[in-house]
């Protein structure tokens, strides 16, 4: 019988998030092992990453927070590749942004960094976000958004974007990081990641679906939304790490859609939830994005019916339309 060779040891940092888990998920089928960074192992909240195929075998927990370095060197250290999804996503405005979504974000991607300095890693992927790309005003209206754009990190500062300052001063200092030190950085941007859920919690972009259907909202605001699936996303992941020829950033989007498109494509096919009213017409323009660098690789990604259709499922499963 062949016997399936076994790929290196790499890293997941949020191995318990909404992409971190589907990340663990993909890397265990693929015959990794994999270190998980975790905040609390002992909490019930990561018993699925235990229960995943391979996972006893081939997963590891580990304790760490993004703000103690110690913790992350111990995690990364034996490591050939990093992914680093963890991040701060707030659910809602923060009344802290400097301490609650800014320092983790930067301070704890130069710690993972470092760490990848320190354990001779070969090449590590850093989750940024289209928070990092698109938020900027100098760019030219109509023209289609490629990684060259970057969100202004003053104008984010001016309108209280903080997610967006604290995704853009993370990617652009790890990528800055990776030509100084002479580390293999890669970076990818999402946009909003939805699909089915692996983890007990809800997460902030999982809120969005889970809003339109189960709170009966009086009104909702109709807005553009540039989507991908979190087991695409989790596979772009994967083939940034496994390509040798990646480098830089990547943008990572599938769909482009207004809220009313996506309310009506769920209302066709389960007419029963508790959707908004009404929907009110937002400003927000819509804008164009490209994935083609990160087609250029060979990813691909699923039809938006399958994502929606097992988002519903897995949001049924978990008790969370109840
Ligand atoms: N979801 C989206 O729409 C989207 C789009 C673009 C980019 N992203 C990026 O994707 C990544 C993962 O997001 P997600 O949607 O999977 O969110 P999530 O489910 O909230 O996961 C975030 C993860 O970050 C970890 N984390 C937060 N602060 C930490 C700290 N101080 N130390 C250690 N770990 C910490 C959390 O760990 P605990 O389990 O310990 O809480 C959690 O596992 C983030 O970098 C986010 O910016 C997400």
């Amino acid at each position: 019988m062949a016997t399936v060779a076994r790929k290196g040891k790499v890293c997941v940092t949020g191995a318990g998030g909404f992409i971190g888990s589907w990340v663990v998920k993909l890397l265990l089928s693929r015959e990794y092992t994999v270190h998980g960074t975790v905040r609390e192992p002992s909490d019930a909240k990561y018993d699925h990453l235990r229960k995943l195929e391979k996972g006893t075998d081939n997963l590891k927990l580990f304790k760490a927070d993004l703000l103690d370095y110690e913790s992350m060197r111990s995690a990364i250290a034996g490591c050939d590749g990093v992914f680093h999804v963890a991040s701060p996503v707030p659910h809602t405005t923060s009344s802290n942004p400097e301490t609650e979504v800014i320092e983790p974000a930067v301070k704890g991607t130069r710690n993972v960094l470092e760490a990848c300095v320190d354990a001779k890693v070969k090449r590590v992927v850093v989750v940024s976000s289209v928070a990092a790309v698109f938020c900027n005003p100098s760019w030219p209206q109509g023209r289609v958004i490629d990684e060259s754009c970057w969100s202004d990190k003053e104008y984010c500062k001016a309108t209280k974007n903080w997610y967006f300052l604290a995704k853009t001063e993370a990617e652009s200092e790890a990528l800055e990081f990776g030509r100084r030190r002479g580390l293999d950085v890669v970076t990818i941007c999402p946009t909003l990641v939805i699909g089915p859920i692996l983890q007990p919690t809800v997460n902030a972009s999982s809120m969005v679906l889970l809003r339109i259907l189960k709170e009966g909202l009086e009104t909702l605001e109709n807005r553009p939304r540039m989507l991908v699936d979190v087991r695409d996303v989790a596979e772009a992941l994967v083939v940034l790490y496994e390509k040798g020829e990646a480098e830089g950033r990547y943008i990572c989007t599938s769909h482009t859609m207004e809220t009313r498109e996506l309310v009506d494509a769920l209302k066709k096919k389960y007419p029963d939830y508790s959707y908004p009213k009404t929907l009110s017409e937002g400003n927000e323009k819509a804008v164009s994005l490209s994935s083609e660098k990160l087609q250029g690789l060979g990813w691909k990604c699923r039809a938006l019916e399958e994502t929606l259709a097992d988002a519903v499922k897995s949001f049924k499963d978990a008790g969370m339309l109840e």
